[in-house]
């Protein structure tokens, strides 16, 4: 019995195996229920007593070894990918559609990343707002007509009435609040207004909102920022008007166009024959609103600006109608740059 011990113990060890099917075969011969070693175990109650020792640990080396090859070549096959010689491997794979950034993201980072290089944050509010940040500390007061100029969407809470934010002003105000001069930030966020959808308006949209706080800040501050903005953004020849106008929280208060980038400021169908287009609205900031944030309106001054997004995009895309920014719709989407 030793010695046919010892020849199973060679012929385990070296085994090999060069398909999957020749491993089960040597399983089944020495661990299967009618193989090798069963026969041997059986056998074991013939064994001499002084030798039951010396056999037992020889028939456990056999299992073990066997056991151990088993392993060992299933693991290889495990590993091994059959090769298909009908596929080349060589050949390029199936390009991957990768998604593209939506353009209002693409012209808000464009904005964001111009205001950065002259030293603009980036700081943004909650979009469920209260009457204080929205309206109140803007310097809307209670019942002023001034508050219908945005339809509001009002929202039910716990804490008193909110409402959606009509504007992205209401985060000057908790940025004042918060924060001592000098202040130079852009605010960039969703806003909401009741109104009808149509091409040209929409019940959300974006806005990108400006301030900045600190000692003698002037209005020629305002009109050097805007330019240099209009030109990094629409272009070198570019050039900006501004018209006076009225927003309760900016004194005095304008209206920004930029000449038209389509006809060049001649006159098109696009700027109405009129060589300019309205990007945004902007002022001095109101000293009543300075105060209600707890800013010294003698020490401190600064100018606001908010601008509309996808109106920037609508120019710069040459896009006609703002509902195509919210319909998802990818054979739109999908002319925008590729994502990075
Ligand atoms: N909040 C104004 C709007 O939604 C835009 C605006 C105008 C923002 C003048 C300003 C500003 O900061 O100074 O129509």
């Amino acid at each position: 019995m030793r010695e046919r011990l010892n020849e199973l113990l060679v012929e385990v060890e070296s085994f090999t195996a060069k398909k999957p099917e020749q491993v089960e075969e040597f399983r089944i011969k020495m661990l299967g229920s009618k193989g090798v070693l069963k026969e041997l175990f059986a056998d074991f109650k013939n064994v001499p007593n002084e030798h039951k020792k010396e056999v037992g640990q020889l028939i456990n080396q056999v299992k073990e070894q066997a056991q151990l090859k088993i392993d060992e070549f299933k693991a290889l096959f495990e590993n091994i990918i059959t090769v298909d010689n009908t596929i080349d491997l060589t050949k390029p794979g199936f390009p991957t559609t990768v998604g593209s950034r939506h353009p209002i993201s693409l012209v808000k980072n464009e904005i964001i990343e111009i205001f950065s290089r002259i030293g603009f944050t980036v700081s943004e509010g909650p979009e469920i707002e209260d009457d204080w940040h929205n309206f109140s500390a803007l310097n809307f007061p209670p019942e002023h007509p001034a508050r219908d100029m945005q339809d509001t969407f009002f929202v039910e809470s716990e804490s008193g009435e909110m409402a959606l934010r009509t504007h992205t002003s209401s985060v000057q105000v908790r940025i004042m609040e918060n924060t001592k001069p000098p202040i130079r930030t852009l605010s960039p966020g969703r806003v909401y207004r009741n109104e009808a959808i149509s091409a040209r308006a929409h019940c959300f949209f974006h806005q990108i909102e400006g301030l900045y706080i600190a000692e003698n800040v002037s209005f020629a501050d305002l009109k050097q920022t805007l330019l240099y903005f209009a030109k990094e953004m629409f272009g070198e020849q570019t050039e900006i008007r501004l018209r006076p106008s009225y927003f309760p929280f900016t004194e005095p208060s304008a209206e920004v166009d930029v000449s038209c980038s389509v006809c060049g400021g001649k006159g098109c169908n696009v700027c109405k024959y009129s060589g300019f287009l309205e990007i945004l609205g902007c002022g001095m900031v109101d000293p009543n609103v300075l105060e209600n944030c707890g800013i010294d309106s003698k020490k401190y001054s600064g100018f606001a600006f908010g601008m509309g997004v996808e109106r920037i995009a609508m120019l710069k895309y040459k896009i006609n109608d703002l509902r195509l920014f919210s319909e998802g719709d990818v054979r739109f989407l999908s002319q925008f740059k590729a994502a990075q």
